[in-house]
């Protein structure tokens, strides 16, 4: 019997007719991901600021609509609602779908074990969130956020095991040093184990700092990267900005100190000139700032995660797949939020003490690559 495809209305228009969603290989695998990934975090409103079952099911359907596969959750994430709701939107076609979750957070405050990446939190997380979202298996399981007391390999031993009893697929690791994930791909590399096929980190206009050693570590690695926050959690979607007032009914207002400390006047002009693109050129801030996000593949591959709350703020920012910043936009932008890399990635004597006078001379395609 043929796959089912999405509902079978893949293209019967949520969106504007030219967007094409395309398609990603996971990391070394052979996994294809949709180039932009559904961020789950708003589905249930446990938290005060996300979305009720039936939104979810309405954005659920948009993304699916427009070719999208790759959906992003975690166990901790409204106490454990987003994942029953995905579970439930997704179950009627779950072979179809790339399912993401993660653990780590502890789920248990007042039990030392009730988080952390250790082998006894990791299947007992893994098991819960089988049953939350209904499944025999998750797709990509990911290290939510490094745990120091856990030893590397001890992480990656338990969770080649995982792979091996068919509950995960494959694995990724998120919120971590570079040099932790450096060391366990090089150690599962050396012994046969599952190594990570993504990373998942933050990356936005506004911040940038993942590019002095997690983006290329990724690039050199070949993990694919998800992108955390592309939109700032709200702030660069037009709500915001120097000249206009604080709306209230958004995630940043209801997560009151925490929201407030996200409003400096540093990421307030760069809301400004994100405004300021999308109205010249007919875009919204939100696909402007998405399509940044997309732009930056030459340091990575890179798969943006979007979060809505609503199935419009989807439709809306999903015509991102429509547009290609220029050249003019894009140095507009840079200007703005480049960030310093710092020693020793500006140790400008030091390509010079190396090389000598033959710098210009030597052709490095890896290097040319990297610096793209
Ligand atoms: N690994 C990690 O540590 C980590 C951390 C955070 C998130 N994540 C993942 O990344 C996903 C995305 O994160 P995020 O939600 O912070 O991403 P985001 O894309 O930066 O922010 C999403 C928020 O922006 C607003 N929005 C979205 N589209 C809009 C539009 N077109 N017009 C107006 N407003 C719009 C909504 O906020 P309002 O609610 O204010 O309307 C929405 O909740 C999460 O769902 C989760 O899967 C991972």
């Amino acid at each position: 019997m043929m796959a089912v495809f999405y509902k079978s209305t893949r293209f019967l228009g949520c969106c504007d007719s030219r967007m094409t969603m395309r398609y990603k290989l996971l990391g070394r695998t052979g996994l294809r991901v949709s180039e932009l990934c559904l961020g789950a975090m708003t589905f249930g409103d446990d938290w005060g600021w996300g979305a009720p079952k039936e939104e979810c099911a309405a954005i659920v359907d948009a993304f699916g609509e427009a070719g999208g596969n790759f959906i992003d959750t975690a166990n901790y994430y409204t106490g454990g609602s987003s994942e029953r709701i995905v579970g439930e939107l997704i179950a009627s076609e779950r072979e179809h779908w790339v399912l993401s979750t993660k653990y780590t957070l502890n789920m248990h405050p007042g039990d030392p074990n009730g988080g952390g990446a250790h082998r006894k939190s990791m299947v007992q997380a893994l098991d819960a969130s089988l049953k939350r979202l209904g499944t025999e298996y998750i797709d990509v399981y990911w290290v939510h956020i490094w745990d120091p007391h856990t030893p590397v390999e001890e992480l990656i031993r338990a969770l080649d095991d995982v792979v091996r009893t068919g509950k995960v697929l494959y694995v990724g690791i998120s919120d971590t040093p570079a040099w932790i994930v450096s060391q366990a791909i090089t150690l599962a590399d050396l012994l046969g184990w599952t190594r990570f096929a993504g990373l998942q980190i933050p990356y936005s206009l506004l911040d940038r700092t993942v590019e002095r050693e997690l983006l290329p570590m990724a690039q050199a690695l070949e993990l694919t990267v998800a992108a955390w926050g592309p939109l700032g959690g709200g702030l660069l979607t037009g709500r915001y900005g120097t000249d206009r007032d604080r709306p209230e009914d958004t995630r940043i207002a209801a997560t009151g100190a925490h929201g407030e400390s996200q409003l400096t006047e540093r990421r307030l002009e760069i809301a400004d000139a994100v405004n300021a693109v999308a109205a010249e050129r007919g875009a919204s801030p939100s696909q402007v700032a998405i399509a940044w996000v997309r732009s930056q593949q030459a340091r990575g591959v890179i798969v943006p995660i979007v979060g809505a709350r609503r199935r419009g703020q989807l439709e809306d920012t999903l015509g991102a797949l429509t547009i290609e910043l220029t050249l003019d936009e894009l140095d507009r932008l840079e200007q703005l939020t480049r960030i310093e890399l710092g020693f020793p990635h500006d140790f400008g004597a030091g390509a010079r003490l190396v090389d000598g006078d033959n710098g210009s001379l030597i052709d490095d395609r890896r290097l040319a690559r990297a610096t793209a």
